[in-house]
């Protein structure tokens, strides 16, 4: 029978995520090295919603959960003897989603009497860059996801101080926004993304939210209405022209200020911290001109942008069991009382 035998720094992490609407499982070695990565995606069910319906991501959770685990041990050809620890994002999420991989990882802990690990779902989007580059610390991290924006000072692996954050709309929730004014799919980001290419990112002056000097922060509520606008006229309650008119133009200008907001701040914050690494995780990482205009912008100031593959910008576990080795290794581990914290 195999044995858990590994070497010290070498341990074996199986991650669990189910905070929102993708239920992940992935076996990663030694903090980077992923060995599988078993990604499953709620969208079609929820799609007819144009939105996350909170009571079926949990149900979906429920059922896919344990084919998920199987799924990604079979792919790194390991089983659950040769896993060393379980590491569970616990927070922050829809409760009803968190649970079901909280659960999930503390009986497969208990069973096999493994090492717990909580890790935070923003905590590991931001480490995520880390995986597939070297990076050097201390860096900073913009994590631009469906549910937040924030820039944290990271002095290492698993110390994060928050710098600035959205004081409304996080960047991914205002793509899915403006994409369903447009009428595009849920979610919205990719779909909007690919018709701001037909677009010319000029058409419309959308305003930019700059914090006052010496402040930082992002917002995306006042551009958001200002789309609206753009496309209604004055009357916001009116019901949209059918077909909405330069919606490419729409598209891409609001894309170019939404870039525009991420890129000024980011930079204006490594600037303020002397900070020469700039990592850019979360969703919205995805997003094509954000990655090509944040690098042009960094080396220019002499300045390193680093971003993860896109499938570990999205949600997924290879991030938890990740940051979950570090979390491991520094001896910071759960008890079977580990609970699931929405915010
Ligand atoms: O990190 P993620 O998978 O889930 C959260 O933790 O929120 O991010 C999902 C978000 C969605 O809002 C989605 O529209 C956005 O990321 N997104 C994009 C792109 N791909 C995904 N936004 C803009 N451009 C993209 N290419
Ligand atoms: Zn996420």
């Amino acid at each position: 029978m195999p044995t858990r035998s590994t070497e010290p720094g070498a341990e074996l992490v199986l991650g669990i995520e189910s905070s929102c609407d993708e239920t992940a499982a992935a076996v990663v070695r030694a903090g980077r090295e992923i060995l599988s990565s078993v990604v499953h995606s709620q969208i079609a069910e929820h799609a007819p919603f144009r939105g996350v319906v909170p009571e079926i991501a949990g149900r979906s959770h429920l059922r896919e959960i344990l084919p998920v685990v199987d799924e990604a041990l079979a792919r790194a050809r390991t089983t659950l003897d040769q896993v060393d620890a379980v590491a569970v994002t616990h927070r922050p999420g829809l409760i009803g989603s968190l649970l079901v991989g909280v659960s999930t990882a503390k009986a497969l802990a208990f069973a096999r009497d493994l090492p717990l690990v909580g890790v935070h779902h923003i905590e590991a989007h931001a480490y995520a860059a880390a995986m597939e580059h070297a990076v050097a610390y201390p860096l900073l991290a913009l994590v631009v996801s469906g549910g937040h924006t924030a820039l944290y000072r990271m002095s290492s692996p698993t110390s994060f101080v928050k710098l600035a954050e959205t004081l409304d709309d996080a960047a991914g929730e205002a793509f899915d926004k403006v994409a369903s004014m447009l009428g595009l799919g849920y979610p919205g980001g990719p779909a909007l993304s690919a018709l701001a290419r037909e677009g010319d990112d000029r058409a419309f002056a959308f305003p930019r939210y700059r914090p006052r000097a010496g402040g930082a922060g992002f917002s995306f509520s006042g551009l958001k209405t200002a789309v609206l606008y753009a496309i209604r006229g004055q009357d916001a309650g009116a019901p949209p022209p059918d077909p909405i008119p330069r919606r490419a133009d729409l598209a891409a200008s609001f894309e170019e200020a939404v870039v525009d907001v991420l890129v000024a701040q980011t930079l204006a914050a490594a600037r303020a911290e002397g900070l020469g690494t700039i990592t850019v995780t979360g969703g919205v990482a995805c997003n094509a001109r954000l990655r090509e205009r944040m690098t042009a912008a960094a080396a220019e100031l002499g300045l390193r942008a680093v971003f993860p593959s896109p499938s570990y910008c999205t949600d997924n576990a290879a991030m938890i069991a990740g940051l979950g080795w570090h979390l491991l290794r520094a001896g910071r581990l759960a008890s079977l009382e580990l609970d699931a914290i929405a915010r």
